[in-house]
């Protein structure tokens, strides 16, 4: 097992972060050390399909370090990320009489910690939460942070707070029951991290990814050393820029993890949310800002080809060459991350030295020529 101490800035706290195998079955210890010695309620929030699989095992352990233990299940799917999921579970915790030194436990992909963490964080204006991330993307990027929130009718994450956990506990052995294609989102959003951080989390990704189209077998321990290294390197981060500070623009601030998001976030709403989970959507993202950094003369061609190595190795994409090149190009001209008119762009100089820029130096004609070439759009 591998341990992390994070510290955040803003509150002076720091939390830890366990990474290995088995880690199910101590929860309740966690959560003891989590919570403190006063905690005697617990609200797990979850879903089916992730508790009728691991929820039985938290449980016991939860109860059998004497807390009294609510779950509750939210349905499955983006479209339960929102604020009605979150007054559920608000009656659930009032009725129950949680107070200040209880918590709450998330037991699931991104969608439930987003949800419970946003509980967390007003019930009582704050509680503590304790993230048990079930998917690869959550282990290596949202159970890490402390953004939480839910989704408007109006878009995605538009009500939110930030609000560290007390612990995160990743056991990677849950990884065996996920849908392969929430792998490949979450190998892609792995490289994506990979890019930004630096040559060596690169490197370390891609070659893991090797391995695991090679069929290796024993890799578990260097999964483990490898979600460890994601989980630094977004805790550092964040660190530095907890509440991402929308008036930097330097090589270390917190809106670097968008690199491949501007394209991402197009690709979703032109396709309604339905066809590509977000990670596949940042695969392409991550393809089209590596292609568009060359074409400024910024990303040498041999890294590129890096990038687009190893973001085959994240596993087969949905197609995407029906899609209509201006409508892509008007639904990123709308994006949220707009900032006074002008799209945020992260771009690359080189694996590990990204390069936040306005839309500027994009020319429509370059961004629908990219586009083309690199979707495969008639
Ligand atoms: N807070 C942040 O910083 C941050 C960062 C990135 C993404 N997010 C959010 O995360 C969400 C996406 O998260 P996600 O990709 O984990 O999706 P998700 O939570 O919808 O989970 C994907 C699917 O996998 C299932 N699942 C989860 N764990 C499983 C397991 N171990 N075995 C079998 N099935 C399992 C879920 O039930 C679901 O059907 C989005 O809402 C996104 O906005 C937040
Ligand atoms: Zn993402």
């Amino acid at each position: 097992m591998l341990g992390l101490q994070v510290h955040t800035h803003a509150r002076q706290q720091k939390y830890e972060i366990r990474i290995g195998r088995g880690l199910l079955t101590s929860v309740g210890a966690n959560a003891r050390r989590g919570f403190g010695s006063q905690a005697q309620r617990v609200v797990l929030v979850s879903n089916r399909k992730v508790f009728e699989i691991y929820g039985p095992t938290v449980i016991r352990s939860i109860e059998a370090s004497g807390f009294t233990v609510w779950p509750w299940l939210i349905g499955d799917g983006e479209r339960h990320k929102s604020m009605r999921t979150v007054e559920g579970i608000l009656r659930l915790l009032a009725e129950n009489r949680l107070d200040r030194n209880d918590g709450v436990i998330a037991l699931g992909g991104g969608v439930v910690g987003d949800v419970a963490g946003f509980v967390a964080a007003t019930y009582l204006r704050g509680i503590s939460v304790i993230q048990i991330p079930t998917t690869l993307l959550a282990q290596i990027d949202s159970a890490v942070g402390g953004k939480t929130g839910v989704n408007l009718p109006a878009g995605k994450n538009l009500v939110g707070a930030f609000h560290q956990p007390r612990a995160v506990i990743i056991d990677i052995e849950t990884l065996a029951t996920l849908p392969s294609r929430e792998l490949v989102a979450g190998w892609c959003e792995s490289v994506k991290q990979g890019a930004v951080a630096s040559r060596k989390l690169f490197k370390q990704t891609t070659q893991f990814l090797a391995r695991v189209k090679a069929g290796d077998a024993f890799i578990c321990s260097q999964l483990e050393d490898l979600i460890a290294a994601h989980c630094a390197f977004k805790a550092s981060i964040v660190a530095a820029d907890e509440r991402e500070d929308g008036s930097r623009s330097d090589r270390r601030s917190r809106r670097i993890l968008n690199f491949g998001h501007t394209i991402a976030h197009a690709l979703e709403v032109v396709t309604a949310y339905r066809r590509f989970r977000h990670g596949e959507a940042v695969g392409y993202g991550v393809l089209v800002a590596a292609e568009l950094s060359k074409h400024l003369g910024l990303l040498p061609s041999p890294e590129l080809e890096l990038l687009r190595h190893s973001v085959r190795l994240c596993g087969p994409l949905p197609l995407a060459g029906d899609l209509d090149a201006a409508e892509i190009a008007a639904a990123i001209a709308r994006d949220k991350k707009s900032n006074r008119g002008q799209v945020q762009w992260v771009l690359l100089r080189r694996i590990g030295r990204p390069l936040i820029v306005d839309g500027k130096e994009i020319s429509a004609r370059l961004l629908q020529k990219t586009l083309r070439t690199v979707l495969g759009l008639r």
